[in-house]
């Protein structure tokens, strides 16, 4: 019996890239040197495509794959695949939800100590040999401060738990109230005027597009802004802008406009806290992860109902 072909556009976990092309053919579409001719070669036979949340599948590749059944998405956000086509055609797509969120949370909660406390400036302090000379400048508190989170759903709910413990005020902004036991405010900007920490957690998209605008940064001032969300909710000229000119207080990276690439001017500031999207880059879940885009192509080559579908 044939193997039903895949074409993947981006790498995943290895241990299950490797049981992905021990069960299926994969054309890995990453490593093509024409990826046009390629994907006019495997279109008449690729039902699935096996993608991550920073590579996505685009209008353009939907289209030219008329067997296209599956999108399996290896993460939780799907802003990079184009939903409308996959809608317009029927075709499925799936992600890898709640598998990630504590990484995702647990991230957050240390990229706002990393910024409040200057963990990762008084790094290089240490290995610069300046403590030979004079201590390092005080940090911030981070315990009994303001924390504002951009979008309440399962990661945002995480973050939320978890601060708890160090006794912040939490108060959250989103498109509609929730009953959850944090404050909401319908208002971002009153929001970042508000706190002392502004942690993103919402979704990428057309939707949250610029949300973090540079009137909100603004708001926020003094401030720190954190990250974990996409580098597209933010308006990164006017963050970096903000930040090369001390008018915000700090920040703490973990995604950004054009990944890999990120702002050189972002590189020599001591105040900013950078990181390779690594909010979910555990063994752990990341193993996890792999396993639930076996399981949905599996799912999917088997007939059966699919495990994560995005609605
Ligand atoms: C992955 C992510 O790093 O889950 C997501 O949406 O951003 C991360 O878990 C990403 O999918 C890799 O491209």
């Amino acid at each position: 019996m044939m193997k039903p072909q895949v074409l993947q556009v981006a790498a995943i976990y290895g241990p299950s890239q490797a049981r992905l092309e021990a069960n299926y053919t994969v054309h890995r579409l990453w490593q093509a040197a024409d990826r046009d001719a390629l994907v006019r070669e495997v279109a008449p036979q690729v039902e699935v495509v096996v993608t991550t949340g920073g590579a996505g599948a685009a209008r353009e590749l939907i289209e030219q794959l008329p067997h296209l059944r599956l999108i399996a998405c290896f993460g939780v956000g799907v802003d990079a695949i184009d939903l409308a086509a996959a809608r317009e055609r029927g075709i499925a797509v799936t992600n890898t939800p709640d598998v990630l969120t504590d990484d995702v949370a647990d991230l957050a909660i240390g990229l706002m100590l990393a910024a409040l406390r200057g963990i990762a400036a008084a790094d290089r302090y240490v290995r610069a040999g300046l403590w030979l000379h004079a201590h390092m400048p005080l940090q911030t508190r981070l315990t009994g401060k303001r924390l504002g989170i951009v979008g309440m759903g399962r990661i945002g709910q995480a973050i939320a738990k978890r601060a708890a413990g160090f006794d912040l005020s939490i108060a959250w902004h989103g498109p509609r109230a929730k009953d959850l036991p944090w404050r909401y405010e319908p208002e971002l900007l009153t929001l970042a005027h508000n706190v002392d920490v502004l942690i993103a957690a919402c979704p990428g998209g057309a939707a949250t597009r610029g949300l973090i605008s540079r009137a909100v940064l603004e708001a926020l001032g003094p401030g720190v802004f954190v990250n974990i969300a996409r580098g597209s909710v933010v308006d990164e000229a006017a963050l970096v802008d903000l930040l090369v000119s001390r008018r915000l207080g700090g920040a703490a990276l973990d995604v950004f406009a054009d990944e890999p690439r990120v702002p050189e001017a972002l590189f020599a500031l001591e105040h900013v806290v950078l990181q390779p999207h690594q909010a979910s880059a555990t063994r752990e879940t990341r193993a996890a992860m792999g396993q639930l885009v076996l399981d949905n192509v599996a799912a999917h080559a088997a007939g059966r109902p699919l495990i994560t579908p995005v609605h």
